[in-house]
């Protein structure tokens, strides 16, 4: 059942949202090419999200079979798709590197990444973080009441397959607010016209994950880090958002 939200409810919502947007801001900006490391990215999103009263989504997060989640955001380089886990890693030249943060505000959760580029990278690594936002915004200009869950889906599958990416099929959006997962599953491929019906109120969470190469993935020894299983690039963009009548409502961009 996906459950609607209340205006009030969509601005907690959006509350955590900002929250979420500032911390992304933050990782960004402390990127230093050759200097900085996954775990000082991780530290500046932990500041502001402390500073705005608010917690992360994912620490401690422990669905069936995984271990608790270790860090309060998700950073993921080259290969690594999503849920990499913060470290020593130095961040160089040339990589991109994937930043996702999720809090709880007041009872909300917001939930939203971007792939940054680590100075100057290759002509195919910023055309896959171009494909992967624009597919992103894609979704979202289907993502309003009336449409289907599919229209977002393929959507976001088309503009990529377009640019010669593929998207991943294991790893799926969501319905976000009063938990961090809630239904539906937005995966990002389908068909138009079929799935959950979209009405005013659901608050989403619409994140395509794109590969450079092939669409399989999978998961390392530390049960958290997910790969593209030939080893070429991915990126990953995602937004919270309330479907209206009109135009999506974005609760995870700055204004
Ligand atoms: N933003 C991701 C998602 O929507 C990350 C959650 S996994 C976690 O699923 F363990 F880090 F919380
Ligand atoms: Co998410």
């Amino acid at each position: 059942m996906v459950v609607r939200k209340t205006p009030d409810e969509v601005e907690k919502i959006r509350a955590a949202g900002r929250v979420v947007r500032a911390a992304l801001n933050a990782m960004g900006q402390a990127i230093v090419p050759g200097k900085s490391t996954t775990y000082d990215l991780e530290n500046a999103a932990i500041a502001v999200i402390e500073a705005a009263g608010a917690t992360s989504a994912f620490l401690g997060y422990a669905p069936q079979g995984h271990p608790a989640y270790p860090a309060w955001t998700c950073i993921s380089v080259n290969s690594e798709v999503v849920h990499g886990i913060p470290g020593r890693r130095v961040l160089n030249e040339g990589d991109v590197v994937s930043c996702d943060v999720g809090v709880k505000l007041n009872g909300y959760y917001g939930d939203a990444a971007t792939t940054f580029a680590v100075g100057r990278v290759s002509d195919g690594a910023d055309r896959l973080l171009k494909a992967t936002q624009e597919a992103l915004y894609k979704g979202l200009d289907k993502a309003v009441a009336g449409n289907r869950i599919g229209d977002v889906s393929a959507a976001i599958d088309k503009h990529v397959r377009a640019h010669g990416f593929s998207v991943v099929r294991d790893l799926v959006g969501h319905g976000v607010g009063k938990s961090l997962h809630e239904p539906p599953q937005i995966p990002n491929f389908g068909r138009s016209g079929q799935g959950v019906l979209l009405q005013e109120g659901m608050t989403l969470a619409i994140e395509p994950m794109v590969n450079a190469g092939g669409h399989r993935v999978h998961a390392l020894a530390d049960h958290w880090t997910v790969v593209t299983s030939d080893g070429k690039l991915s990126a990953h963009f995602e937004h919270t958002v309330a479907v209206t009548r009109g135009a999506v409502r974005i609760l995870t961009e700055g204004d």
